[in-house]
């Protein structure tokens, strides 16, 4: 399977129709935690087992791997677990997509790029323009997490997100906010290789205010 794909093919414009929250979920009402690059989806299954106070939607746009994470929930009979296929930017600057955001109270992006290179930065998946949707459309007091190993960008995305002024930073240490939930106690597939092979890994936690 390819390891990329790139977000601004002309293929990824068009998005699938995004179903409701009632036919996404059993109880939509619950919290939703939004993981934007979901891959396979591990993460989520796992957070998803975890806390089932919350509902859980995975954004990937590798097609294949979003077929595998479906099947398994269907599998599982995971009720509160869904995944999407498509480039996440243009899933959430759809109509549906931005209802999504506004029921959001916590976004991930674990290790999202691997478009570490400069003239490959318009593929980043953080960008302005994203940032401006989340923005615009999440609920005050709403977290955004990030995580990554590659230093340059993580400078990168917490310079976009805060050069939105509707986010700050919240001090690492301080978890009164993630009390409730904290994603950041399950790791990721890409976390597990990075502590394996003792890279350092850059943690941001963002509210918006
Ligand atoms: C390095 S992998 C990390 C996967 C997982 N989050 C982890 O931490 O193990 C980044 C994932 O983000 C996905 N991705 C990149 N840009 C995306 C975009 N614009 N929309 C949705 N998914 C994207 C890639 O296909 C890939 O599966």
């Amino acid at each position: 399977m390819r390891q990329h794909v790139n977000p601004l093919s002309k293929h990824f414009n068009e998005i699938e129709r995004i179903p409701s929250s009632i036919e996404m979920f059993d109880n939509p009402r619950l919290n939703l935690h939004l993981d934007i690059g979901s891959a396979a989806g591990e993460f989520l299954f796992d957070l998803a087992l975890e806390n089932t106070n919350w509902n859980y939607l995975g954004i990937e746009i590798r097609e294949r791997l979003v077929k595998t994470a479906k099947l398994k929930v269907r599998e599982k009979e995971i009720k509160n677990l869904y995944f999407l296929f498509g480039n996440a930017h243009n899933i959430l600057n759809d109509v549906q997509g931005k209802s999504i955001i506004n029921n959001t109270k916590s976004i991930s992006f674990n290790f999202p790029d691997p478009w570490f290179k400069k003239r490959h930065s318009k593929r980043r998946i953080i960008q302005p323009e994203f940032i401006n949707i989340l923005s615009s459309s999440l609920q005050k007091g709403s977290l955004i997490f990030v995580k990554t190993d590659v230093k340059d960008l993580f400078d990168y995305m917490e310079y976009t997100i805060l050069r939105s002024f509707n986010f700050k930073i919240i001090d690492k240490r301080n978890f009164n906010y993630c009390k409730s939930f904290n994603p950041n106690k399950v790791k990721t597939n890409r976390e597990n290789y990075a502590i394996m092979n003792q890279l350092d890994i850059f943690k941001g936690i963002y509210i918006k205010v």
